[in-house]
């Protein structure tokens, strides 16, 4: 663990960067934006958790942990210094390929903007070979919104257009207010060659998924990271399917073309 940070006030949010112990190790650790890892605490348990960090920045790995129950609670205890296992990359990705040449919608909500911030720093890296990129990320208040230094820095840039709203309005707050939904409903986010992505928690991608569909995205041009509860994380256990489909291999990450064949809800 080589850097710790509390997100909010209430300290339920915290940002943990890893170092392997051997180099080589991060050497042959080769991920993508979206995928995941299970982090275990000895004699704890062990959890799954997106990646935060992109692959296209050195050293770290970084997560961003809810505290929630058993295992969040050991992390949380955890300082720079101390040590914990990991097993990853596990699961699939954010098509960015796909992407490229095109533009990229990004809508995120609350503390699963993990993976998203993987899939924006990606795409920033990679800036020249994606057209116009829209975050639009939201929160029920401000001060739970992640990576608040990063969120000013994107601001001023002018080769991205982040949109940030929060629930209800707040003294000091100039952003937008509102639930992601409405807010991506009245942005009007053009699909022209455009791909979107959504994560958060289940209620705001069931909300936010028909929008989408009513601005003109077509399924294949929108993905959703799912979350479900998991044990092996790697196929065997049959904990975290979705219908015929397993979240730890077939997902996290899943099209609405895929989705549509499946008969549960998000
Ligand atoms: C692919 C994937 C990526 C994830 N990424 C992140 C992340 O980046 N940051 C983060 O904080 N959490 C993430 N989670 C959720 C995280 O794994 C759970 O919060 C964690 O396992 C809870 O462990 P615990 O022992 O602390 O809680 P427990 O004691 O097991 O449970 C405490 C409470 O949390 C609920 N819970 C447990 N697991 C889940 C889950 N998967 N989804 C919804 N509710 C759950 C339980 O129902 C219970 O109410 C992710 C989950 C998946 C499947
Ligand atoms: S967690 Fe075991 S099959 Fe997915």
């Amino acid at each position: 663990m080589s850097r710790v940070v509390a997100e909010d006030p209430g300290r339920f949010l915290r940002t943990f960067d890893l170092v392997f112990e051997d180099p080589a190790d991060r050497a042959g650790f080769t991920y993508l934006p979206g995928q995941f890892c299970e982090i275990s605490i000895l004699g704890k348990g062990e959890s799954p958790f997106g990646i935060a960090s992109s692959p296209t920045e050195d050293g770290h790995l970084r997560f961003t942990v809810n505290r929630t129950g058993s295992v969040t609670e050991e992390i949380h205890a955890l300082r720079e210094g101390d040590i914990v296992g990991m097993r990853g990359p596990m699961g699939n990705w954010y098509p960015v390929d796909l992407f490229r040449g095109g533009g990229v919608v990004i809508i995120g909500g609350g503390f699963a903007f993990t993976t998203l911030r993987s899939l924006l720093v990606y795409l920033l890296a990679h800036r020249s070979e994606y057209r116009d990129i829209t975050v639009i990320y939201g929160a029920r208040s401000p001060e739970l919104l992640l990576y608040r230094d990063e969120l000013a820095a994107w601001a001023a840039r002018d080769d991205l257009a982040l949109h940030l709203t929060i629930d209800r309005p707040v003294d000091g707050w100039d952003g937008l207010t509102g639930f992601v939904p409405s807010v991506t409903k009245s942005l009007a986010p053009s699909p022209a060659d455009t791909h979107a992505v959504v994560c958060g928690p289940p209620v705001m991608i069931k909300f936010t998924l028909p929008v989408l569909t009513e601005l003109g995205f077509p399924d294949e041009r929108i993905f959703t990271s799912l979350e479900r509860r998991m044990k092996c994380g790697i196929g065997k256990c049959g904990r975290c399917n979705i219908g015929p489909k397993y979240v730890c291999i077939d997902g996290p990450v899943f099209s609405m073309s895929e989705l549509r064949e499946n008969p549960e809800p998000v």
